[in-house]
């Protein structure tokens, strides 16, 4: 069913997704939006997060809010649990409470990564010990939610970035500019995902009264390493890679090795899906060799 949302607030405005999601609901003259963040709006707060609702009064609220610093979560368990589970419900209960619906984003993280084909939004997630501690707290905020506010709908996605700040894509441009050695993964495999598009498709999944879990992603797949050799050949960078494997590169926090989601359910209902994770990496880059052009 179509709905018109009028009033917006979007929680965690500042972030990677947040912007451009605050961003292309604000391109709507329609639509009055709210972008909110730390430290005004603290979603692990009920008091903050209720006087918010209550001054503004969205009709969708979407929460893009989260700890996502992946390897710390591994230390601070407690905080990333409070921030992803605890905090995301206690959204949850106040959009419910003030009659909105909320887009709530989660993660590929929420499995174990050991499949072959692509993960469906029924697919069982993970037992939570078999899941890193981001993973744990993202599943914890997904189970908040679900009981919180039975109507709302998850987004999980994967392999986020964005067109400025720090990110995969600046990181490779960054390190091979400065000359250091390039060795990049090539036994994870995911769909990397640029935050503009997945902010337009938040803002037409706003417009559908749909709820439950939904997989949002750029299309096609690719490792870490793939990934970076596109990266480098668009910039027309040529750089050495070394292709390494994952347990080469010890981290923290376990990854999925397969994180690859499947997003038809996204296609049908938009009639469309995101565009292929090439074509978006190469916008990407079209961006960013203007913006350091000027
Ligand atoms: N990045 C990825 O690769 C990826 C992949 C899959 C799913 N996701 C999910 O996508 C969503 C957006 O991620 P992102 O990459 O945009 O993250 P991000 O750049 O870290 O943005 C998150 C925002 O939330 C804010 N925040 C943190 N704690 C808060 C709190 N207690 N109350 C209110 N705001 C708080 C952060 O503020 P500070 O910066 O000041 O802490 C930041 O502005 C998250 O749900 C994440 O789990 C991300």
């Amino acid at each position: 069913m179509r709905t018109k949302p009028k009033k917006v607030m979007v929680i965690g405005a500042c972030g990677l997704l947040g912007t451009p999601t605050a961003a292309v609901f604000g391109r709507d003259p329609a639509i009055d939006v709210e972008a909110v963040d730390l430290p005004e709006m603290d979603i692990t707060s009920a008091e903050l997060v209720r006087a918010s609702f209550d001054a503004f009064r969205p009709d969708l609220v979407v929460n893009c809010a989260a700890y996502t610093a992946v390897d710390d979560c591994e230390e601070n368990e407690q905080l990333a649990c409070s921030v992803n589970g605890t905090g995301a419900g206690i959204v949850a209960s106040a959009a419910e409470a003030g009659g909105a619906r909320m887009i709530h984003i989660s993660t590929d993280y929420v499995f174990e990564g050991n499949a072959s084909e692509p993960y469906s939004e029924d697919h069982p997630t993970a037992p939570p010990a078999r899941l890193s501690a981001y993973g744990r707290s993202k599943l914890l905020g997904e189970q908040q939610v679900r009981k919180n506010h039975p109507a709302a709908l998850i987004v999980r996605t994967a392999w986020l970035y964005g067109p400025d700040g720090p990110g995969f894509p600046a990181a490779i441009l960054r390190r091979a500019r400065d000359g250091g050695e390039l060795r990049v993964v090539n036994d994870q495999t995911g769909s990397p995902t640029y935050a503009p598009d997945l902010a337009a498709a938040l803002y037409k999944l706003g417009h559908h009264d749909v709820s439950g879990i939904i997989h949002v992603t750029n299309s096609g797949r690719c490792t870490w390493y793939s990934f970076a050799l596109e990266i480098l050949r668009l910039a027309g960078l040529d750089v050495p890679v070394r292709s390494v494997s994952t347990a080469e590169f010890p981290r923290p926090a376990k990854r999925p090795a397969f994180s690859v989601l499947d997003t038809r359910r996204y296609a049908q209902l938009v009639g469309q899906p995101l565009r292929t994770w090439h074509d978006a990496v190469a916008a990407y880059i079209a961006d960013h060799t203007s913006a350091t052009k000027r």
